[in-house]
């Protein structure tokens, strides 16, 4: 039962968040300044680096695009546009600019039913990596509670966003759909409460990549080379979704948040929300639906100069890969950056310098053997 004195710490809490995630004139930068000792760095006109980056990666972010991204929300903002004729993906564009050169936000995001400062808390060991590998780093530990009420302040004005998750069915749902409004609204880091932070983030994107040519970066789940992979997993590659760094506004997270609330709001009036079960999970907001869209992503003309493209990207272009690859603003990591230590699929222990965060899948709101179909 909520008891006035749980409502009124809740509250405060709220109040905290929102003070933190709002007033702050200057917020925390997870940026390293350009090092001086990389010749690779020199700033560049973010034209001159793409054309420079051409060899290595055949999709390259548009300019013409960002540039249009930029003066149109301008526009917007002068016009006080009424929102209600823009589609989902605009209004969560002009909610959420999206700006690749912005410095990666220092925020840690993780979701428990429970706070640390509470008794039944049971990940400390882990999240206590996370602080300490963050020094300076805001890290939030939101309850189911606390993150209604901090949606309901970061969305309000797109309530169809709150609709939806307010409607989804199983807390997995939720979960999952949590990260991606988190990170479309504020970036930084998410992730599960029970992963370990072997090294900082501040290390994650390679250091001849300069970061104000990146905005989101994943890693791989799963990389099945075998000819029955189908039966096992959902996708030849699948990214994972317990751990990721974006800036804020991501396309790849505005398209995911605007499809998972379009899906639900079509299922809700259909009445076929509650057909929703475990199994479905991982393709309605879990790690299947999360790869199809950085996939749409790495192919949609919107963002990518395709004119140098030699064909579609796929998973042929990650696979078996054991260093970090970047495609347009985009890093994808190892297999063994997000999932050191699982002895299958080329992934390499913990003790590897690429091995990033340890996953132990037992505090998910989801076990691994439900993110793989037929298992
Ligand atoms: C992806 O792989 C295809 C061949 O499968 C290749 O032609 C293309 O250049 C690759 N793209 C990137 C960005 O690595």
């Amino acid at each position: 039962m909520l008891t006035f004195r749980r409502a009124f710490v809740a509250a405060v809490f709220v109040l905290t968040i929102f003070y933190l995630t709002n007033t702050r004139s200057s917020p925390p930068i997870a940026d390293t300044p350009p090092p001086a000792t990389f010749p690779q760095a020199q700033p560049q006109p973010p034209s001159a680096l793409d054309a420079s980056r051409q060899a290595s990666t055949t999709a390259i972010p548009s300019d013409q695009k960002g540039s249009l991204d930029r003066s149109s929300s301008q526009d917007q903002k002068t016009m006080q546009q009424d929102m209600s004729r823009m589609s989902l993906y605009d209004k969560l564009a002009y909610q959420f600019p999206y700006d690749v050169e912005s410095k990666f936000p220092a925020y840690i995001w993780q979701t428990w039913k429970y706070t640390p400062a509470q008794g039944e808390f049971a990940f400390r060991e882990q999240e206590a990596t996370w602080t300490e590998q963050h020094p300076g780093f805001i890290h939030e530990v939101i309850t189911d509670q606390v993150a209604v009420n901090l949606l309901r302040l970061l969305y309000a004005s797109v309530p169809e966003v709150l609709e939806a998750y307010e409607a989804l069915p199983l807390p997995v749902l939720k979960a999952d759909f949590f990260r991606y409004l988190i990170l479309l609204a504020r970036g930084g880091i998410y992730s599960d409460i029970d992963t370990y932070a072997i090294r900082s983030a501040l290390e994650w994107i390679p250091e001849s990549v300069p970061r104000t040519a990146v905005g989101l970066v994943i890693g791989i789940e799963a990389d099945p080379d075998r000819p029955d992979w189908k039966d096992w997993y959902s996708r030849r590659i699948q990214f994972c979704q317990w751990t990721i760094q974006s800036k804020p506004g991501h396309p790849v997270l505005r398209e995911v948040v605007a499809r998972i609330t379009d899906q639900t709001l079509r299922r809700k009036r259909a009445g076929s929300l509650r057909d929703v079960v475990d199994k479905n999970v991982i393709e309605f907001t879990g790690p299947a639906l999360w790869t199809d869209i950085v996939f749409e992503y790495f192919n949609d003309d919107r963002y990518f100069d395709m004119t140098h493209s030699t064909g579609p990207i796929d998973y042929k272009n990650f696979t078996g890969m054991d260093i970090a690859k970047r495609v347009g603003d985009v890093i994808v990591l190892p297999i063994t950056s997000f999932s050191p230590g699982v002895q299958q699929m080329g992934a390499k222990d913990y003790d590897d310098p690429m091995a990033f965060v340890k996953h132990d899948f037992e505090g998910t709101w989801k076990p691994e053997s439900e993110r793989h179909i037929g298992s």
